[in-house]
């Protein structure tokens, strides 16, 4: 079947689906259907971490107007001069970062680098925490020169990435699991310069009440801090899962959803407030080139929230009855 009529067929059903109220579950069977058709590739666990680096060379170099990721770029080559077998992983990485799920970590990192810098016209000397940081190279696109940077990720992660982009007095690395609290401590955190809490891809492979618990725990110690991290919601979990398990992912599953983000992180902690949340390629700006595929699972993903990003800000008066 090819995307004219796999278009054809979605227009026709959003119609019916409108017109006879069906709404979510009749569209996400189709959407499940779609990525079915899909080509399959098998790979392992740790090519995940460097999947959204890839895909921010390959893209930034084909849509630099987009995003210009020249840090991207030069640690690939970097470790295709390191490692000579990773030119097989690389291929691999071809098949299953399609331009869809490419042009979304490109996305991620467009809607990252515009709030930090936001941030930053408030708070120039501001601390900025990336947890889960993998390969992440938004520090070389944001950095005004004033702000200190935090790159957090598990001890095996931080040692490979700092073979590949030294620390330095601003750019700092934290080897530690998210949920070893103790990292709260390696923070120079000042209240008046702030604090911009940023996590991409990460917090879906965690059950809820350890990530609820984590926010909580930020929230109370860094009071005036945001935060701001992609997720999906309880279908996007189903056919991401999915497309691991057809794919030869193993070892990976997403748990953690977002229903609506108000409810769920208000009640958590009344010093926790939503400052926003928003489809995951609200501000995306579409291409005509692009395949016909790619446009349609935009379209998809926005119009049934599948991801979506939420900005969440931490007061300073607290009382949180959920850590009691
Ligand atoms: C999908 S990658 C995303 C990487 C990065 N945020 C980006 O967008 O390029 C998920 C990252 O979370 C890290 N991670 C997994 N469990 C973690 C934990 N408990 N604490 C800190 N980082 C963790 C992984 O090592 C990996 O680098």
């Amino acid at each position: 079947m090819y995307n004219c009529e796999i278009v054809f067929i979605l227009n026709k059903l959003l119609v019916i689906c409108k017109r006879e109220r069906l709404g979510l579950k009749l569209l996400t069977t189709m959407l499940l259907w779609m990525i079915k058709k899909t080509k399959t590739i098998q790979f392992d666990l740790k090519s995940t971490l460097v999947g959204p680096l890839w895909a921010r060379a390959k893209y930034s170099q084909i849509y630099p107007e987009l995003l210009e990721d020249f840090q991207a770029i030069d640690l690939i080559k970097k470790i295709k001069e390191k490692h000579s077998d990773s030119q097989q992983e690389f291929e691999k990485m071809e098949n299953f970062v399609d331009e869809y799920y490419g042009l979304a970590f490109v996305n991620r990192a467009i809607i990252f680098d515009n709030i930090i810098k936001e941030y930053l016209k408030k708070y120039p000397y501001a601390c900025i925490i990336n947890l889960g940081c993998g390969f992440d190279t938004t520090y070389s696109r944001v950095d005004n020169g004033n702000l200190t940077w935090y790159n957090l990720d598990l001890p095996e992660v931080i040692n490979y990435r700092k073979e590949l982009i030294p620390e330095t007095s601003r750019n700092r690395v934290i080897p530690k699991s998210i949920f070893d609290f103790t990292w709260f401590d390696d923070i120079d955190y000042d209240e008046e310069k702030g604090i911009f809490f940023i996590a991409g891809g990460l917090f879906q492979y965690f059950y809820e009440h350890k990530v609820s618990e984590l926010i909580i725990k930020m929230s109370l110690k860094f009071p005036k801090g945001e935060l701001i991290f992609d997720n999906p919601s309880r279908i996007g979990i189903k056919i991401i899962n999915r497309r691991f398990k057809k794919q030869g992912v193993e070892g990976v599953t997403f748990v953690f959803h977002v229903g609506n983000p108000k409810k769920q992180f208000t009640k958590l902690s009344n010093n926790i407030n939503l400052v926003n949340s928003f489809p995951f390629f609200r501000k995306m700006e579409i291409k005509k080139e692009w395949k016909l595929k790619t446009k349609l699972m935009i379209f998809l993903c926005n119009k049934l929230h599948i991801v979506k990003f939420i900005h969440l800000c931490f007061l300073s008066n607290s009382t949180s009855s959920f850590l009691k």
